[in-house]
């Protein structure tokens, strides 16, 4: 990881910030890490020390933030829902900093159980990685922890909880990580954060994950039109949600996003869903896009896209002249779209149920993009070929990688400096994102560079990445419900 000193220089104000933070970062370094470990997370029986502080080396900047996960009630536009949110509100607030900038994230746990922070889809050193049991343990109730880490790579991230299900409460947020040398070409930029809401509204997480588990037959919401044959996903997921959110808002309440006809905007697209994948358009718009998961694409236009949990995708457009629904239908669900208006002119907005004509055309996935050159990775055999079989079903919702579930099956071993490729073979009817943790791979068929993908029902993704990320980490599905009953499994780097 890159902490070299061609970077912007430090002003007076970080630098003073970055004193001040600093210091109360290594007081509150001393505090409970002495491994609460039923408080979420999967016991491992391994212990864990207070996080090594990072100070930055000369010329680097240094980015702070504090994050207060709490209990709290949010609007979501005329519902309020009582809930767990980073700062009170959802979306958690955007990070924002530069590829090789000094991050120094302080997390204050105001929730009454344990927590962590997971910084999706960074390439990080292990330690600052947020897996309860794997990396640290649970942040107690009423404890500081402090996450100091290098983000190598420039590109839209997100951050959330990795303890239980915690994800599906509001309790995920925006990381931008800008590219120094970013040409940029576009009038503005938008963060749209997707979810599937049911806290507070609802049944919590928790008492949907006990029911999953408990063979209740699966769908919390008894979700219908889940057919199993709809293309291109199969299955949609396992929850019906009371509310679908664009940036923490209902369709009938949504966020307006303004700008003057002809502006080109950049959308950070993130999908912070437990349980829905979504297909997304812009009314009347075609939209060009430009990365997944942080890493540029050849420019590739469309109507309409596929986002899957924990998958982000950068699309440019350029605006017409009015107002124009910006929707989130989920996949294989029924449900009013979530959405937000995008105005540039005068006019009625479309109704809150409207689907644009662009849901009903072909929808982008990730197999029709091919990856920018600049970012593919250097062609090389696999030095070794690792299965990673997702299997389990709805009957008795056991979901399992390897054919048994987290810490019952058998780590994947890697060996550092090898070309690794995962050979993700889904064995079930269901569609899976799979995520990999400290590293990114490319896609074998394309070339295409991301962090989390969707694997459809039966099929089979070969996932090639360089072992260069010493540590214990995870690799599973996104599906937070599938991930905690049992679809996940650790990489361990051979001493
Ligand atoms: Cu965003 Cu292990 O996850
Ligand atoms: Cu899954």
């Amino acid at each position: 990881m890159s902490t070299s000193a061609e970077r912007t220089p430090l002003t007076r104000r970080t630098v003073l910030t970055g004193l001040g933070l600093g210091a109360a970062g290594l007081l509150a370094a001393c505090t409970n890490n002495s491994g609460d470990h039923d408080m979420g997370g999967h016991d491992t029986g391994r212990s864990f020390g207070p996080p090594t502080p990072l100070q930055p080396v000369p010329g680097q900047r240094l980015v702070t933030a504090t994050l207060n996960p709490a209990p709290t009630t949010v609007d979501l536009g005329g519902i309020q829902a009582p809930t767990w949110a980073y700062g009170g509100a959802i979306p958690g607030p955007v990070i924002r900093a530069s590829a090789g900038d000094l991050l120094q994230i302080t997390v204050r746990n105001g929730l009454p159980t344990g927590t962590t922070v997971h910084w999706h889809g960074i390439r990080l050193r292990n330690e600052a990685d947020g897996v309860p049991g794997l990396t640290q343990a649970p942040i107690a109730p009423g404890a500081t922890y402090r996450y100091d880490f290098v983000p190598p790579d420039p590109g839209t991230y997100f951050f959330h909880s990795h303890v239980g299900v915690q994800i599906d409460r509001g309790l995920y947020g925006t990381l931008v990580i800008d590219d120094p040398r970013e040409p940029g070409g576009y009038d503005a930029e938008w963060v749209v954060v997707l979810d599937d809401w049911t806290d507070g509204v609802g049944k919590t997480p928790d008492d949907i994950l006990a029911e999953l588990v408990a063979g209740g037959g699966g769908h919390a919401g008894h979700g219908m039109g889940m057919g199993m044959g709809d293309p291109p996903w199969g299955m949609g997921g396992d929850v019906t949600y009371p509310d679908y959110l664009v940036n923490g808002r209902v369709a009938t309440a949504p966020e307006t996003f303004a700008a003057k006809p002809g502006q080109r905007v950049r959308i950070r697209l993130v999908n912070a869903c437990a349980d829905t994948i979504f297909a997304v358009a812009l009314g009347g718009h075609r939209l060009t896009v430009t990365h997944t998961d942080g890493y540029a694409v050849q420019p590739r236009e469309c109507g309409a896209l596929y986002l899957g949990m924990g998958e982000r995708y950068d699309v440019v457009v350029t605006l017409a002249d009015g107002v124009f629904p910006l929707v989130a239908a989920p996949f294989g669900k029924l449900a009013i779209p979530a959405r937000a208006l995008v105005r540039t002119g005068s006019g009625d907005p479309p109704a809150a149920n409207a689907r644009p004509t662009e849901l009903a055309g072909e929808i982008l996935t990730h197999a029709d993009l091919a990856p920018a050159d600049a970012v593919r990775l250097p062609s090389k055999a696999a030095d070794s070929v690792l299965p990673v079989v997702l299997g389990g079903g709805m009957g008795n919702y056991a979901w399992t990688i390897n054919g048994a579930a987290y810490g019952k099956n058998t780590p994947l071993q890697l060996t550092a400096g090898q070309r690794t490729r995962l050979r993700v073979v889904n064995q079930s009817m269901m569609t899976h994102p799979f995520h990999l943790h400290g590293h990114t791979f490319a896609l074998a068929s394309t070339g295409l560079r991301k962090d989390t993908v969707l694997v459809r029902h039966m099929e089979t993704l070969d996932l090639d990445f360089d072992a260069d990320n010493r540590g214990s980490w995870m690799a599973h599905c996104h599906n937070a419900y599938h991930g905690e009953a049992g679809m996940m499994i650790e990489l361990a780097y051979r001493a």
